[in-house]
């Protein structure tokens, strides 16, 4: 059997490469050829762990390879995936454009039965849609089948993620599909959910909304925490005990960027007035994760006395560990604020670059940590990468000018930090 994945993003090249490596021979599609000129290369285009290896032993095993090439990419291929984009359009409302160009290729092009996979979070109703695109772009009635199979893979972990997921949803009313779906997905240890295509659609925008819920009701009680000089991360470790609370997605920090929570919840917020509902619960998560940032900039500038006219080190710019991704990243926010009153940045990152249009006299991106602190008033940890976690603090201390770290992402040891001499403040956390 040939799969052809649609769009060769986080998800789709990871999708690609776990069914490449659970035996199956892969075709992956996109319309930018500098994209698979640079995968047929052996080349991501994104740093991911794990994944750029896996690319390489497929490239020369010959069970993946890449084109810009719809027609020939949706002849060979008896299952499709589409791992397309789908933006925030202005109003918040999910973009379909590339959901919808591909649905176009593939009635226009297809020639025998096609089982069309929806990986991309597509909006309540899209699956249904598609079914509509498709026909219209047919020249001969040949059956297919549409499948909502909605992904869960965290960037920085994908390939664990996809591997080992918790679950593997299919939404689907035809049996044949099912069936076809459990076949590929065999090799994998997860249960099946089947349901109703929407409840799939629906299920990915709830679970997202969830966790981003949780992270904003964590971030709102660090703020009283800080007040109260309690430490957030003992009543989160405290909570999480309880398994009907759980201990993930409680860390208390700067708030949660990404290229998919800020994204997925504005979209279900405007799904929801679309159909005459209200979530407004999800209007103070965005509003809890907008002023987070700043609400912990304004405590710890007081700990310093001023930002203005100081040297700040920035430490990790990408809006997680383990990734390069600076999409909604929070680091950005704070850096436009800490220019914005007069400061000096300098920032560190092992894996993201800031892009050239931002650099200035007053912000610049060096490659040493060391070079990084040196000479700096402070420093703003952003991302949690091992690096930092690990990093020789007596050594680094000797570089700093006055010896003020705020944590963002609560991963230092602030006792041990203190004892070193630094003043250390995190997020919502007292000894
Ligand atoms: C998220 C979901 O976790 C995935 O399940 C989903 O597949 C993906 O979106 C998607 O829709 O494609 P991702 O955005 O890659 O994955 O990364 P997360 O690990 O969820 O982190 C999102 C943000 O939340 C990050 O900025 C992270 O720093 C923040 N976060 C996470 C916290 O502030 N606290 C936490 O406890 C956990």
């Amino acid at each position: 059997m040939n799969i052809l994945i649609m769009g060769t993003g986080y998800v789709g090249v990871t999708t690609g490469l776990v069914f490449t490596e659970l035996g199956w021979n892969v075709i992956g599609l996109d319309p930018d050829h500098n994209k698979t000129a640079s995968l047929s290369q052996g080349e991501l285009t994104f740093y991911e762990p794990g994944l750029d290896t896996l690319l390489r032993k497929h490239i020369e095993s010959g069970r993946i390879r890449f084109t810009s090439d719809p027609e020939i990419a949706v002849r060979e291929s008896n299952v499709i995936f589409l791992c397309v984009g789908t933006p925030s359009d202005k109003d918040g409302s999910a973009d379909l454009r590339f959901i919808r160009q591909a649905s176009e290729s593939i009635g226009q092009f297809m020639q025998d039965y096609k089982l069309i996979a929806v990986k991309s979070t597509v909006p309540i109703g899209t699956n249904k849609q598609l079914n509509q695109w498709i026909t219209d772009a047919q020249t001969l009635p040949i059956p297919f089948d549409v499948v909502s199979n909605p992904e869960f893979l965290r960037e920085g972990s994908a390939l664990n993620d996809a591997f080992h997921p918790d679950r593997i949803i299919i939404g689907c009313d035809s049996d044949q599909a099912i069936d076809l779906m459990k076949t590929l997905y065999e090799k994998i240890r997860a249960p099946f959910f089947v349901t109703k295509p929407k409840t799939a659609e629906m299920i990915k925008y709830a679970s997202n909304a969830f966790l981003a819920t949780k992270i904003s009701y964590v971030n709102e009680l660090s703020r009283l925490c800080e007040n109260i000089e309690v430490n957030i991360s003992d009543v989160a470790e405290g909570m999480g005990m309880d398994h009907r609370i759980g201990q993930h997605f409680l860390r208390a920090g700067i708030g949660y960027g990404g290229s998919c929570f800020p994204k997925d919840i504005k979209a279900m917020l405007y799904m929801a007035k679309q159909y005459g509902a209200e979530l407004s619960i999800l209007d103070k998560v965005i509003q809890v994760n907008q002023t987070q940032y700043s609400h912990f900039l304004k405590v710890w500038e007081q700990k310093l006395g001023t930002f203005r006219n100081k040297k700040i080190a920035i430490l990790g710019i990408s809006f997680k560990p383990d990734t390069d991704d600076l999409r909604e990243a929070p680091s950005i926010s704070i850096i436009q604020h800490l220019l914005q009153i007069g400061a000096t940045v300098r920032v560190h990152d092992p894996a993201a670059k800031l892009p050239s249009d931002l650099l200035s006299d007053r912000l610049e991106q060096v490659d040493r940590l060391e070079e990084t602190l040196e000479q700096c008033d402070a420093l703003i940890l952003c991302s949690e990468w091992e690096q930092y976690k690990k990093a020789d603090w007596v050594q680094l201390k000797a570089y700093m000018n006055q010896h003020f770290v705020f944590d963002g992402r609560n991963v230092l040891d602030g006792n041990h930090m203190t004892k070193l001499g630094f003043h250390y403040y995190g997020i919502g956390r007292h000894y």
